[in-house]
């Protein structure tokens, strides 16, 4: 019998407004080494900085005289309206930072009517995520899945064929990751997959007692979209059997392959020049996501946010431009979508909601980031999302 009921989406609210609220929370309740997974840039972590920085330097001047109190959150991309223009990045091992987190977010994401991304490295496979989004009244098309391309061509085809299977809406090809990077916290840390067991481990999982019974519940996690395709040695050394299959360059002519094999959207993520840009258009691409993978890779990379001009203007409307990295506010989607992105994408947000609040944090996020982007629209007068360019 539960003791307390449940606080309700205004209590919510109340108690915890804003993205902050959850990613404090979200610390104190999932295990360090998870954290410093979650939370870690790469190098000296100037990047993530950089980032913030560069966001909290786009200012808009409001304009006054009309009413927009009402404004229209919504947006067109391939071919339907979301609600939003915001969705969730994907995130690896989200399941390990809190148990079935992709499946509560495809479930908050499908009833909110904006997109869900999975990743290649979740701890859930494309179908299970798939059959929430649609049990949860998602439309055809809403979850999509990301790929870091296998370096053997079965696995490829097959992981693709998987996902078209599935109603992928999209396939996110990442392409940011040529090598894996150095991520000292994280070696600190001793992140790995499975933990290694050590008292220091024992000591801080004692401290967690949300996160573990959590994990007891719900099973350890693994990486089920790759499962299928390890033999019981490599399965055991999961981690370098990823390694060998999945990190290395995508090519123009992976991209090529995979144009031929999708019919649906094809993105490609994490690019950041406007000739690469470009060149993804001209390959077939139906979307850029210009990221820099939240700077979780070449801690020297301009901020993503000043990367978005030059390639929204190189592709002058040839194909939607999408955008992720440093986002933790509804205000910080207005920036972007001012600069020109349509549709943005947040990863570590979503996984504070989630690890602050069990599956009510997915939707507790999604309803923050609503009621923030709405606030700074009414703020500057602005009644559509198209008119926030003209604050800046
Ligand atoms: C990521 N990101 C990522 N990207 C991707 O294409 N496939 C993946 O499996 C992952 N995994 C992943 C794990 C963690 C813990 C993080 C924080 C990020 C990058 C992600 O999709 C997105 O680009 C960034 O998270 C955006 O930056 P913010 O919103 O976290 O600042």
């Amino acid at each position: 019998m539960p003791i307390l009921a449940p606080p309700t989406p205004a209590q919510l609210m109340r108690d915890l407004p804003s993205l902050d609220d959850l990613r404090r929370r979200a610390r104190r309740r999932i295990p360090h080494l998870a954290w410093e997974y979650l939370d870690s840039g790469t190098g000296a972590e100037e990047g993530l900085g950089r980032n913030r920085e560069a966001l909290s330097r786009i200012t808009f001047t409001p304009r006054f005289l009309r009413d927009a109190n009402a404004p229209d959150l919504s947006t067109a991309l391939f071919g339907r309206r979301w609600a939003a223009p915001f969705g969730v990045a994907p995130v690896g091992m989200l399941g390990m930072m809190w148990p079935g987190a992709e499946r509560h977010l495809a479930r908050a994401a499908a009833e909110a009517g904006i997109p869900f991304t999975l990743s290649t490295v979740a701890a859930e496979s494309i179908e299970t995520v798939a059959a929430d989004h649609a049990a949860a009244g998602g439309a055809p098309g809403g979850a999509w899945f990301q790929l870091y391309a296998p370096t053997q061509a079965e696995m490829r085809r097959d992981l693709v064929a998987r996902a078209q299977a599935a109603g992928a809406g999209a396939l996110v090809v990442t392409v940011d990751v040529p090598v894996g990077s150095r991520r000292e916290r994280q070696r600190r840390a001793r992140v790995a997959m499975p933990p290694a067991l050590s008292l220091g481990l024992a000591l801080d999982l004692a401290r967690r007692p949300a996160w573990v019974a959590a994990t007891l519940r719900h099973g350890i996690p693994r990486f089920a979209n790759l499962l299928p395709y390890a033999s019981p040695a490599e399965t055991a050394d999961i981690t370098a059997f990823l390694r060998t299959s999945l990190s290395h360059a995508i090519t123009r002519d992976h991209l090529a392959e995979l144009r031929d094999l999708w019919s649906g959207p094809l993105v490609v993520k994490g690019l950041m020049h406007p000739e690469d840009a470009v060149a993804a258009a001209d390959l077939g691409a139906d979307a850029v996501w210009v990221s820099n993978h939240g700077a979780r890779q070449l801690d020297l990379a301009p901020a993503a946010i000043d990367a978005l001009p030059g390639v929204v203007s190189a592709l002058a409307g040839r194909v939607p431009v999408l955008f992720d990295s440093g986002l933790r506010s509804g205000a910080d989607v207005a920036r972007a979508v001012a600069l020109g992105a349509d549709m943005c994408f947040l990863g570590r947000a979503f996984a504070w909601g989630v690890c602050a609040l069990g599956a009510p944090g997915a939707a507790h996020a999604i309803a923050i980031l609503r009621e923030e982007l709405a606030s700074v629209m009414t703020q500057t007068g602005c009644v559509a999302l198209s008119e926030l360019r003209d604050r800046l």
